[in-house]
């Protein structure tokens, strides 16, 4: 495996539910994601995907472990350096977060704006050409409410990536999106990887559609996770959660799928 992205060393973190009694949404947990590489994390809701996810960008504390990113522990850092960590991330959430005020070239350009010092042409240089690499062009003066959910999926992904960050956070980012749309998507994501490089973690219960790019699974159940070097590993496990994970979520076509290869 390649060298680590990030790596959770023992990470737990738990909340204190309605009726006073602690559920331990992450109970020391260890893995790594590899650079460069597609981490697919899958579960069943509530099982902390999401809190995995504000974790890594230290949108939330953990209550004790360590969180590496590139050398550095996120846990413990703040302020410039926390900053300058962030900005190694790009993020697509399940909308796809737009600003419905601003046309498709200015959400896209917005990074550029906020983050950069680039001037008005270079800006618009740069807005071309990922509204031409993510099959935009002609949609710029549009706003967010007139288009497609695939579209919309595309803008907030050619935003976040106009700052080349080095690892991509997708929390559940086919939500809404019909199983066409879906398929798309995910191969848009993969022809994006190829070409920026960067390392990818995917949440999602699109499953086994979102296997089929993963480089590694976890599976995250009841504060405990389970790693899959490669997904066809996880049909062949013995543990019961995994079995009644298997029959439940991946089903009859993921199984016949990997018997025709
Ligand atoms: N800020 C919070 N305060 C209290 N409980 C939370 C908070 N965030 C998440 N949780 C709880 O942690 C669990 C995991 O949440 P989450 O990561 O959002 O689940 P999912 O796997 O569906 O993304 C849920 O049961 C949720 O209720
Ligand atoms: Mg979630």
């Amino acid at each position: 495996m390649s060298m680590a992205a990030i790596e959770f060393k023992d990470v737990k973190k738990s909340f204190v539910k309605g009726d006073g009694t602690v559920q331990h949404v992450l109970d020391g947990v260890n893995f790594s994601i590899p650079s460069g590489k597609t981490t697919v994390i899958a579960g069943g809701s509530g099982q902390g995907k999401s809190v995995t996810l504000k974790l890594i960008l230290r949108l939330m504390d953990v209550d004790s472990g360590q969180i590496i990113i590139d050398g550095d522990d996120i846990t413990r850092v703040r302020g410039k350096k926390l900053e300058s960590l962030r900005t190694r991330f790009g993020v697509l959430f399940q909308g796809a977060a737009l600003f419905d005020s601003l046309s498709v070239f200015e959400n896209i350009a917005l990074p550029l704006r906020e983050r950069t010092s680039k001037s008005e042409q270079e800006i618009s240089q740069l807005v071309s050409e990922s509204l031409a690499q993510f099959e935009l062009t002609g949609h710029e003066g549009k706003y967010p409410a007139q288009l497609s959910g695939g579209m919309q999926k595309r803008v907030g992904l050619a935003r976040a990536m106009q700052l080349h960050p080095s690892i991509m956070l997708f929390d559940e980012p086919t939500t809404g999106l019909d199983p066409v749309m879906t398929r798309e998507i995910y191969h848009l994501f993969a022809r994006t990887q190829a070409l920026f490089g960067f390392t990818s973690i995917i949440v999602s219960h699109d499953i086994p559609k979102v296997f089929n790019l993963a480089d590694q699974v976890i599976i995250l159940d009841r504060g405990r996770m389970d790693i899959f070097a490669r997904p066809e590993e996880i049909q062949w496990s013995e543990k019961e959660h995994i079995k009644d994970f298997v029959k439940t979520a991946m089903g009859e076509i993921y199984q016949s799928r990997l018997v025709e290869k």
